[in-house]
């Protein structure tokens, strides 16, 4: 993010200003809720509100924007609306219930009161809220004791069917568990176990899961949230398995995808090549290590995503001389090409690109200095 910490914060106050300016001076009950609520008891900062109002939602939010003025994005099957401004996120929700009717699929919804509204949350420290309407302004509804588990730094789920009602959960607790430095009470860690044995991750849909870990990427502390998915053995992962993630997040999540059951993820063609590309990255590696010819090298690599040729010296920094030295031959430009082929009255087969091949391979090993030894060549080559 581009914007200074500062004005992010001067940013900030302003709009949560304007929020509770607008619902204090309103006749409705709203409240801000998770993370927020959280976030500041442990003195962080967050940039996305979330609040919650017993009524209308949606309505409730473009009264709410016409003071405010950003972008605002309404989801009526949800009852909630989003308003974007100046990099913070407002989102307004219905107070609601839910209501699982089959585990691991997403619940029925229907509308309730802000306690109703926790109950239906995942660990205790989201499920606080704080009154910003006008007739108990700052009152703080804590019905599952979620201050007090701050202080004692625990992830608690609020009953025994969490993890069972939504797998996602797993995900979220082994974040949090990271991101603050937070443990599992130990109900919690034996109840997500319990979920993990009896294969709830599995039956979520692969967009969901997909979701998940780009949400677990996108933190500095996925190494450690990666190395739990491992120790409570979601995914089948092993510890051994993570012996060779690199270092950065864009390529650990590829690396990661890498080690998951094939075709269980909704992936673009392009995410897939990437992925099938650093599970391929092992035997990659090995065939590098023996390599010293340009050529060699430019042929083991070239045929590679540039994120799966990039992690290569972030998992064995001793191959970076090699990787700098494709970076390098991706640049050169071949002596001869396809046309020159064709005006000597090569036709287009396998033996042409063949030819071709052998002629930049000569070239970056410099067996061959420029064109007109290139030409030469190709003349031998088209009288055999
Ligand atoms: N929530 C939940 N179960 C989920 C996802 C979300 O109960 N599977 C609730 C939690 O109360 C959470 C709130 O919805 O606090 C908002 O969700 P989200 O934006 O994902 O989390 P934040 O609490 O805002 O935390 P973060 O800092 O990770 O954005």
């Amino acid at each position: 993010m581009a914007r200074s910490r500062s004005s992010a914060k001067k940013k900030k106050k302003s709009v949560l200003k304007k929020v509770i300016d607008f619902f204090v001076k309103s006749e409705y009950h709203a409240y801000l809720v998770g993370g927020y609520v959280r976030d500041s008891t442990l003195g962080r900062e967050s940039v996305d509100f979330d609040i919650v109002v017993e009524g209308d939602g949606i309505r409730i939010a473009r009264q709410l924007n016409s003071k405010l003025k950003g972008k605002l994005t309404s989801h009526a099957e949800f009852g909630t609306a989003s308003i974007c401004i100046n990099s913070h996120r407002v989102d307004l929700a219905s107070a609601r219930a839910e209501k699982y009717t089959s585990p691991a699929h997403l619940p029925h919804v229907y509308p309730s009161t802000i306690v109703e509204d926790l109950n239906r949350r995942d660990f205790t420290i989201n499920a606080i809220a704080m009154s910003i309407s006008k007739e108990n302004f700052g009152e703080i509804f804590d019905p599952f004791e979620g201050l007090s588990d701050i202080k004692k730094k625990l992830i608690r789920i609020l009953h025994k069917q969490s993890f069972m009602d939504d797998p996602t959960r797993i995900f979220r607790a082994l974040r949090y568990k990271n991101r603050f430095g937070f443990k599992m009470e130990d109900d919690t860690e034996r109840l997500m176990q319990e979920a993990i044995r009896k294969g709830m991750v599995e039956r979520l849909t692969g967009q969901r899961v997909l979701n998940e870990l780009q949400l677990i990427f996108d933190e500095d502390t996925y190494p450690d949230t990666i190395e739990d998915l491992a120790y409570y053995g979601v995914f089948n992962l092993k510890r051994n398995d993570l012996r060779l993630m690199p270092s950065s997040n864009d390529h650990a999540f590829y690396f990661l995808l890498s080690k998951l059951a094939k075709n269980t993820l909704p992936l673009t063609k392009d995410t897939q090549k990437i992925v099938d590309d650093f599970r391929n990255l092992p035997k990659v590696i090995a065939k590098l290590n023996k390599a010293s010819a340009h050529s060699t090298i430019f042929g083991i690599l070239s045929p590679l995503s540039s994120e799966a040729a990039e992690a290569i010296s972030l998992i064995k920094p001793e191959l970076s001389e090699k990787t700098k030295t494709y970076q390098t031959l991706r640049k050169v430009k071949p002596f001869i090409t396809g046309k020159d082929l064709r005006k000597y009255g090569f036709k287009p087969n396998r033996q042409y690109d063949r030819i071709l091949t052998k002629i930049f391979n000569m070239q970056l090993d410099k067996k061959i200095m420029n064109r007109k030894q290139a030409l030469a060549y190709l003349n031998t080559a088209k009288k055999k």
